[in-house]
């Protein structure tokens, strides 16, 4: 059987019994991954918005799809996704399996129906193949989504200079680095939204991002239905948080400098905002230091840099 070793730092992977990893899947996952004929019109995949060489984001404030429209949300990076409890910004799929098939029927996505694209890949020889070696049978959407699923389990990274501190190395973190942790940690408390492994409680927060717009996205209300979620996202990771700017769900803050001013003024005030952001008074120094630490700390010593595969016709 074929296990995944995640990186230094990161927890086991747990892998959902129905859908067991092996080379061939995962394989088969990447050229789905990679392969623009998964949209109408053959323009999009899923590295168009998640691209390894942004971070496994798109660099830009919001998604854009087919025909070049744009959707209201970032593209989240994929990388260690396969930790969530929740995927999307409001929560609204939980496993990787249930989130696949989502953007490609989205009409501002992909603008697919599974149906056509099922029987677009059987018409492919070479998916035809993979799909009876992989599940033992044609393409379906339920294969294309564990395949892909697959695929993301292997988007990983960890290993970084805050993984070796964490490990006894005195000497990981650079001096300013080092001060940074301490800023994370204590005065700053990012740490408690920011935790684990992942740099996330997989929880939901109002940090007040878009609350002063006419219309605020209302973030997980939109599945809770619940009026104390109102603005709430999901806690992003902040594993290769330097890869991948603009941040925040609607894109709005284009540096990590912006950021830390962001959380240092206590966030946008608004009924729902979490009690856990406040003005924290950071000193110049302070705020440079975080940053450093964001940026130096937590980039992993092996970047999942996957170059697209060669695709099957
Ligand atoms: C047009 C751009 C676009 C395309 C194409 C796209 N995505 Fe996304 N993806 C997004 C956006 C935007 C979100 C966040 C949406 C939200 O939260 O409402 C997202 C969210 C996700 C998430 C959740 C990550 C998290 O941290 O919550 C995963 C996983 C994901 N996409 C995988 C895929 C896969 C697999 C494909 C291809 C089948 C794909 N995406 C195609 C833009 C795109
Ligand atoms: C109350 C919980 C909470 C605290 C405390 C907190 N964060 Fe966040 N963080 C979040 C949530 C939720 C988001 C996403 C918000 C959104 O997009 O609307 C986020 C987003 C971010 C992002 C953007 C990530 C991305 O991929 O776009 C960065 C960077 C970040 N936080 C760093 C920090 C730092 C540094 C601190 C400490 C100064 C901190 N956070 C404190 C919950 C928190």
């Amino acid at each position: 059987m074929f296990t995944l070793k995640p990186p230094a730092g990161l927890a086991a992977l747990k892998v959902p019994k129905d859908n067991p990893l092996s080379e061939a899947k995962i394989e088969l996952g990447k050229q789905l991954y990679f392969d623009a004929r998964l949209s109408r019109d053959n323009t999009v995949s899923c590295a168009s918005c998640h691209d390894p060489a942004k971070g496994w984001s798109n660099g830009e404030a919001v998604a854009t799809g087919i025909d070049g429209q744009k959707g209201g949300r970032s593209a989240p990076t994929i990388i260690n996704s396969a930790y969530q409890y929740f995927q999307f910004w409001d929560g609204r799929a939980a496993e990787l399996e249930g989130q696949a098939l989502g953007p490609i029927q989205n009409p501002i996505e992909m603008n697919m129906s599974l149906d056509e694209l099922v029987a677009k890949l059987n018409a492919i020889e070479g998916y035809r193949k993979q799909f009876q070696d992989v599940f033992g049978a044609e393409v379906t959407s339920d294969g294309i989504a564990k395949a892909i699923a697959s695929f993301e389990r292997t988007v990983l990274s960890g290993d970084a200079p805050f993984d070796r501190f964490k490990a006894g190395d005195a000497k990981a973190l650079s001096e300013a680095a080092e001060r940074g942790r301490k800023v994370f940690f204590n005065k700053a408390q990012c740490s408690s939204c920011h935790t684990g492994a992942n740099f996330t409680d997989g929880a939901f927060h109002n940090i007040g991002i878009g609350m002063d717009k006419e219309k605020p996205d209302e973030g997980r209300r939109t599945e809770s239905k619940l009026e104390g979620d109102r603005g709430s996202f999901k806690t992003p990771t902040l594993r290769e948080i330097a890869r991948t700017a603009p941040y925040m769900h609607d894109g709005s803050l284009a540096t990590l400098e912006e950021v830390v001013e962001y959380y240092d003024k206590g966030g946008t005030p608004n009924p729902q905002l979490d009690e856990a952001i406040f003005p924290l008074n950071l000193k110049e120094d302070e705020k440079r230091d975080l940053v450093t630490f964001l940026k130096e700390g937590l980039a992993g010593a092996s970047y999942p840099d996957v170059k697209p595969p060669k695709l099957p016709e």
